[in-house]
């Protein structure tokens, strides 16, 4: 079982070079024998890489909004020189990043569980931003359907934002991972969430949509304090171990 703050002790580790200072040597000979010019493996890579960009398709699209209303108005949008499609795409990404963030806290929670003393204050902490995430989730749906928008799409950005977060899913949810571990994983998702909200604002204000923009103040402010939150609970881990 490990600590309740961080899993880190000495061990077995044979992952660094030195383990095998024979082998480090074979290894230097190869190099210094082997002329540059017959090293090509990045040219071929970056080759290869410039040629699929050019080949691929963009990551789906925006999925036009289902309902009269919807369509009304986003043509309206349209008229006043909107790109609806990217506002669509944005509140798409959030809600999806939110509803992964949700699920984040859970994993962590039943993490923190298992390691923080019964009844540690951190856990009241953590199950009011996992209610909070959950809150935000379900206003970006609400927002969504006042467009006209179907907010169970999976639009192109929030594609991306699933991609990304799947690593950070994968630490929390890892069951070696350590408390500190695991909230460095979720400050990781706290600071994009944070700066993801504040572009949204701006996309959102400047676009036309203030009253929108005006109702997700207050998950903008939450979003600030979940980021300072988990700064300090990591911290707090890290140094209670050091
Ligand atoms: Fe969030
Ligand atoms: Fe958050």
């Amino acid at each position: 079982m490990q600590s309740q703050q961080t899993s880190a002790h000495m061990g077995m580790n044979r992952t660094g070079a030195k383990m095998s200072p024979i082998d480090v040597s074979a290894m230097e000979e190869y190099a210094a024998a082997s002329p540059v010019s017959e090293f090509e493996g990045e040219d071929t890579m970056a080759a290869m890489r410039i040629e699929a960009i050019a080949e691929a398709d963009t990551l789906g699209s925006v999925p036009l909004p289902g309902t009269l209303k919807g369509m009304m108005t986003t043509g309206v949008s349209m008229l006043k020189g909107d790109n609806p499609a990217m506002l669509i795409d944005k509140l798409g990404e959030r809600l999806a990043f939110e509803r992964t963030g949700t699920r984040l806290y859970e994993a962590l929670i039943t993490k923190s569980m298992q390691l923080m003393p019964p009844g540690d204050p951190r856990l009241t902490v953590l199950q009011r931003i996992h209610d909070q995430e959950a809150e935000h989730f379900q206003m970006l749906a609400g927002a969504l359907q006042s467009l006209g928008a179907d907010p169970t799409a999976q639009t192109p950005c929030a594609d991306v934002a699933a991609q990304l977060s799947s690593g950070i899913l994968q630490v929390v949810t890892d069951p070696r991972t350590d408390l500190a571990q695991s909230l460095n994983a979720i400050l990781v998702a706290e600071l994009a969430d944070n700066a993801s909200w504040e572009l949204l604002e701006t996309l959102l204000r400047q676009t036309g949509h203030d009253e929108m923009a005006d109702s997700f103040g207050r998950a903008l402010s939450q979003e600030a304090e979940h980021v300072m939150a988990i700064r300090q609970m990591l911290e707090d881990s890290v140094m209670a171990s050091a």
